[in-house]
């Protein structure tokens, strides 16, 4: 693509660099090269153009942009294939629909805004444009449709990863895949299939996270990487960095099974040793949440000293 060759060209020149230059040697005319780097500008590129000098790159913007995720990714699988939209309803249709396509493993939608996010449990999950990351990936494991809560987990542990390896800071999980931090909801992970009675077809793994958000912008209960930096945080980084970890955890689940990736959990999860009661339809089961299966169900055990299983739900600590 011509506009990924300017901005490359303009990159690797930390000064000016003439008009002349560019157009040689990318093949293109004057007008061309002009009329390009107009629409950078508009697509939040900061290009400064100056009369006898040429064109400075001054800034990139913090979008999500197809070539600005795959620079530097390095991933074999996750990320491999980018379907990038400005808008849309949910990533999460639009990857099932892929999906069913045939679209390859590791194929992620991204969405710079979304106007029907969805949430689990039916509920909604607001996506402000250009301030969190709004992903969905496609998978297509090996694996019963039984087995698949573990690539949720799998999922949140790698975000936590990822997280603490592009900004330091310390995340937490609430079974089965709230991202917290300080007790808020930094971001959620939402998990749809594909699947026959003993086969998974394709699963989607939607991630959502509040990186960018303003503090007076979120809803009670939420908190966003800048409200605890107290400044913005690169979405292209945080994400690439996503990328790798999800990838590091797939194959280690591929090579070695659930069991590290629920080692992993366990680091993490802040709900294993707590009285809990999980809503799960319309009853709820309290007691003490002793450990994760290796299927992912929460094992909780009631006061009656029974323990019960349970595989979905909403759950809230009570101590
Ligand atoms: C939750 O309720 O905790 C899960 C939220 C999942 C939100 C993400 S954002 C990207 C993907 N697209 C959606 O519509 N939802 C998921």
């Amino acid at each position: 693509m011509l506009q990924e060759k300017i901005v490359d060209f303009l990159k690797k020149n930390e000064d000016y660099v003439s008009g002349e230059e560019i157009s040689e040697r990318l093949k293109i005319s004057r007008q061309a090269l002009w009329k390009h780097i107009q629409e950078l500008k508009e697509s939040g590129y900061d290009i400064i153009a100056v009369p006898h000098l040429g064109y400075k790159l001054n800034s990139l913007p913090d979008r999500l942009f197809e070539y600005e995720v795959s620079r530097g990714l390095n991933t074999q699988i996750i990320g491999k294939k980018i379907y990038y939209f400005e808008s849309i309803a949910s990533t999460m249709e639009q990857a099932m629909e892929l999906g069913l396509k045939g679209a390859p493993e590791g194929a992620i939608v991204l969405a710079e805004l979304q106007t029907r996010g969805k949430g689990r449990l039916g509920r909604s999950w607001f996506s402000p444009k250009h301030k969190g990351i709004y992903l969905s990936l496609i998978l297509r494991p090996k694996i019963l449709p039984s087995q698949a809560s573990v690539l949720t987990l799998l999922a949140a542990v790698s975000v936590c990863e990822a997280i603490k390896n592009a900004t330091g800071l310390e995340i937490q999980i609430k079974w089965p895949n709230d991202i917290l931090i300080n007790n808020k909801k930094l971001g959620g992970i939402l998990t749809e299939l594909s699947a026959e009675m003993d086969r998974v077809s394709f699963l989607v793994i939607g991630i959502g996270l509040n990186v960018n958000n303003e503090k007076k912008s979120l809803i009670s209960g939420a908190t966003s990487i800048k409200e605890i930096r107290k400044e913005n945080s690169s979405r292209v980084v945080l994400l690439q960095e996503l990328l790798r970890k999800i990838e590091d955890n797939y194959l280690l689940f591929q090579k070695k099974g659930a069991h590290p990736i629920i080692e992993k959990w366990r680091e993490h999860g802040i709900t294993i040793g707590k009285r809990v009661k999980v809503y799960c339809q319309k009853e709820h089961i309290e007691g003490e949440a002793v450990d994760i299966d290796n299927d992912g169900g929460l094992l909780v055990r009631k006061d009656s000293g029974v323990t019960e299983k349970v595989m979905a739900g909403d759950v809230m600590h009570c101590r």
